[in-house]
């Protein structure tokens, strides 16, 4: 998937962006797949680690492994969760043996994989028969509102804006896709729903800022620009998001999966 090279990238950066969802969407994600004390869990496409964090929080350490090919992202997660296994490794070649966990998850990955359903097929192999594969997907094309919102003006003031939309380009995004990706993948019971997660920013700079640092693939658009395309953007960004110079806060759905392995 064209996007996955743009999470070769600063931590902080990514933080400061999607990043700030992650903490509340993990939370979600673990209650939706119904990871309890006792399992053992896989992060797959752990980014700097918000969801890897709150398994470790939820099962121990010790038993949490994670997995990234963006090495600046690995090395993050590893500095901030030491105890945690963390490999470089992508979905679709995940360096474990068969039936290791209980639970393998990911969140926001499947649309970065190059191949989404061998990688959806790797999660169920290094889970055990009954055990749970899950992962949530943003809603791009709806209300993940930081995102659509950056990509309606792009497409209002940039012509290629069109083209790069994650709304228009992202595979797996719409109600319903990632049931039909479980089950194409073999999983058994599917489930599916949405997560809805707020953020907050101290002002739209706040908001603004990590676009230019070239993050993700709005980011990576926004950096190409040049500076007067830039400004129109950011200008025709903020008139869509209709907020002032006080701090506010933006919701984001996302779409979640949980299936179960075959014996
Ligand atoms: C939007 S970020 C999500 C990071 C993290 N899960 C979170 O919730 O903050 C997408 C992540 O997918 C990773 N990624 C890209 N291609 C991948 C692949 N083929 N397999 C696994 N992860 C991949 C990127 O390096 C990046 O860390």
């Amino acid at each position: 998937m064209p996007g996955a090279e743009t999470f070769r990238a600063s931590a902080d950066a990514y933080d400061r962006h999607v990043g700030r969802y992650g903490v509340p969407l993990a939370a979600a994600l673990i209650a939706f797949a119904r990871v309890e004390p006792g399992m053992r869990a896989l992060d797959v496409g752990c980014g700097p680690g918000a969801l890897t964090a709150a398994l470790a929080e939820r099962l121990g350490k010790a038993s949490v492994c994670a997995a990234d090919p963006s090495e600046p992202f690995a090395e993050a997660c590893r500095t901030r969760l030491p105890g945690v296994e963390v490999v470089s490794a992508t979905a679709e070649a995940l360096p474990f043996a068969d039936h290791a966990f209980d639970a393998a998850l990911s969140q926001l990955v499947v649309n970065f994989m190059r191949e989404a359903e061998a990688g959806v097929r790797e999660m169920a192999r290094v889970t055990r028969p009954g055990g749970v594969v899950a992962s949530c997907v943003w809603d791009y094309a709806g209300e993940m509102t930081l995102l659509r919102a950056f990509w309606d003006a792009a497409r209002e003031v940039v012509p290629e804006g069109a083209a790069a939309d994650e709304g228009a380009v992202m595979p797996w995004c719409a109600e319903g896709d990632l049931a039909v990706l479980w089950r194409a993948a073999g999983l058994r019971d599917v489930r599916s729903g949405p997560l809805v997660v707020r953020a907050g920013y101290a002002d739209f700079e706040d908001l603004w800022a990590p676009f230019t640092s070239g993050v993700g693939p709005a980011g990576a658009f926004c950096k190409a620009l040049d500076d007067d395309r830039r400004v129109a953007l950011h200008d025709a960004y903020r008139r869509r998001l209709e907020v002032d110079d006080g701090p506010f806060e933006l919701t984001a759905r996302a779409w979640a999966v949980a299936g179960i392995v075959r014996q």
